[in-house]
């Protein structure tokens, strides 16, 4: 199989980063997420813009989108330099959609479906270790070394407080998102709410039986 262009979508804590991690390993794809690219770039000066806040971080520290101009420029960067990819984070809205319809095929559309009582308590348990960007949960997956536990960093937006506001913003934004892809009838929809290596086994079936 040559590369597969995969784009996996989901509600924030609906483990996209967990499975993309592992699809980007399976199939030897680079994972293009824009939560990640815009964290590192979160003081970025974009009032050139003409946008509401003056950087990235300010929206993402509230749990709203950071403005199109500046994702859309990071995504097609990022997907002309790849040949197989994951892309994890985006699109977050139609418009969003629409411009990446113009910068590249998907084979495969993937959705991961979890309720949203399981995607708080998934958001607010998150910890990530800030020297391999690896990701835990202080309940379902603890690290096992103490010194990882010792170090791991809970994210700034993963308050319950900016979650609600986050799962609100997808609702309006993304959801119309995943039924576009629903009405052409290129979704793929996973069983999120099993246990992360169940999921994973129905991510790797579902992307070998579609691309
Ligand atoms: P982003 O970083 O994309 O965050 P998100 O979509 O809210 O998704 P998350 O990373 O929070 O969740 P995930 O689905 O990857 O879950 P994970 O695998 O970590 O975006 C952040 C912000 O950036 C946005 O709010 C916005 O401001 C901005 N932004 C990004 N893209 C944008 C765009 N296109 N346009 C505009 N703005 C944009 O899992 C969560 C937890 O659950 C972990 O602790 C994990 O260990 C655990 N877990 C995972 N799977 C399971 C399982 N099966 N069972 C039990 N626990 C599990």
């Amino acid at each position: 199989m040559a590369q597969p262009r995969i784009l996996i979508l989901g509600a924030p804590g609906a483990g996209k980063g967990t499975q993309s991690a592992n699809i980007s390993d399976e199939f030897d794809v680079e994972h293009v997420t824009t939560g990640d690219a815009l964290r590192s770039n979160k003081q970025m000066d974009i009032s050139d813009m003409d946008t509401e806040y003056d950087t990235p971080g300010e929206y993402m520290d509230q749990g709203e989108l950071v403005p199109d101009e500046v994702v859309n420029a990071i995504v097609d960067e990022a997907l002309s330099q790849a040949d197989g990819f994951v892309l994890d984070g985006y699109p977050r809205n139609l418009e969003q959609a629409e411009e990446l319809e113009d910068m590249t095929d998907l084979d495969v559309v993937l959705y991961l479906d979890v309720s949203e009582e399981e995607l708080v308590h998934r958001l607010t348990g998150r910890r990530m270790d800030p020297e391999t960007g690896e990701i835990y949960h202080v309940e379902y997956n603890p690290p096992e070394d103490p010194e990882v536990e010792d170090r791991l960093e809970q994210r700034e937006d993963d308050t319950e407080e900016t979650v609600r506001e986050r799962l609100r913003v997808y609702r309006e934004n993304t959801e119309p998102v995943v039924e576009y892809y629903d009405d052409q009838g290129t979704l793929e929809r996973v069983d999120g709410e099993q246990a992360p290596d169940d999921v994973w086994e129905s991510v790797k079936e579902t992307i070998e039986d579609a691309a």
